[in-house]
């Protein structure tokens, strides 16, 4: 692909995973990085890596005030492309799951992700450019036991972000608007989640690569492998009393014991 001169990326959740890897190949293709995510140390060796004109600033996005912050972090520089990726899940029997850790997902699966989207997409219309990039999945097309607020939250970006797609396509806005819904993807997220996937996942850095390409392409779903393409149309045409039924048992399998 041919080098874009100059533009700049602002990436959350870009310590490791798909946000690191969207890093490393936007890099690849000539972008000026701004970075985020909490691992400060990580942000430093990245900004050592990529050189001159990157930024970072780290930051909790599960606290009040940080998606602001990070707004105002980028006021300088243009930013050509934002991509609202961090983003983590809560395993377990709802019930059972840790209020506190699932109010902190809803904080940055959702809140922060919202007010990021809403201020960068004003800019972005008043210049009539500009391209967003917000991280789903593929539980962004389902309902989720098991790991009942991260689904939630993942329908809310995909919802968003579809509908904002919308309105833009009507006022003739060149601003473009995607929605990223990967199924398992070999990163840090099932640490984090305290699960073992069930399938095999895929690369980070396919998902990455296969996400920008089509993000800058335009594209408005990007669902990057066969397979989870099966299932999310399989979702769609199941009732979704089967399809929930069907999610439980996969989740119930990535148990750790
Ligand atoms: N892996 C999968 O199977 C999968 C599938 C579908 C969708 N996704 C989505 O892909 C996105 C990236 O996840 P990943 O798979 O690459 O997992 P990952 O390796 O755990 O990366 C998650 C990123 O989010 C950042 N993050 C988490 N909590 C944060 C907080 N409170 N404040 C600021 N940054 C925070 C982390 O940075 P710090 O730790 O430095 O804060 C890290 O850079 C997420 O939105 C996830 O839901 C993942």
């Amino acid at each position: 692909m041919q080098k874009s001169a100059q533009k700049r990326a602002l990436i959350t959740g870009a310590t490791s995973g798909i946000g690191k890897e969207m890093a490393i190949y936007l890099h690849s293709l000539g972008w000026q990085l701004t970075l985020t995510g909490r691992n400060e140390e990580a942000l430093q060796r990245m900004a050592a890596l990529f050189g001159e004109g990157t930024k970072y600033i780290a930051l909790d996005l599960a606290k009040r005030g940080a998606a602001e912050r990070l707004y105002t972090f980028c006021r300088g520089d243009r930013i050509d492309l934002l991509i609202n990726n961090a983003g983590f899940g809560v395993f377990g029997t709802f019930t059972e799951t840790s209020l506190s850790e699932e109010l902190e997902l809803i904080e940055v699966n959702i809140r922060s992700l919202h007010i990021l989207t809403k201020l960068f997409l004003r800019d972005f219309e008043r210049r009539d450019s500009g391209c967003i990039l917000n991280v789903a999945s593929c539980a962004g097309f389902m309902t989720g036991p098991m790991l009942s607020s991260y689904y939630a939250s993942k329908n809310y970006v995909v919802r968003l972000t579809l509908a904002i797609r919308e309105e833009l396509r009507r006022r003739y806005s060149r601003v473009k608007v995607s929605v990223l819904c990967p199924g398992p993807v070999d990163t840090n997220f099932n640490n984090r989640a305290g699960v073992t996937f069930s399938v095999k996942p895929a690369s980070p850095r396919y998902v990455a690569r296969y996400a920008i390409d089509r993000a800058l392409a335009g594209r408005a779903i990007i669902i990057p492998t066969l397979g989870v393409q099966l299932s999310v149309l399989g979702a769609k045409l199941l009732p979704d009393a089967v399809s929930r039924a069907v999610v439980y048992e996969l989740q119930k399998r990535k148990q750790r014991t």
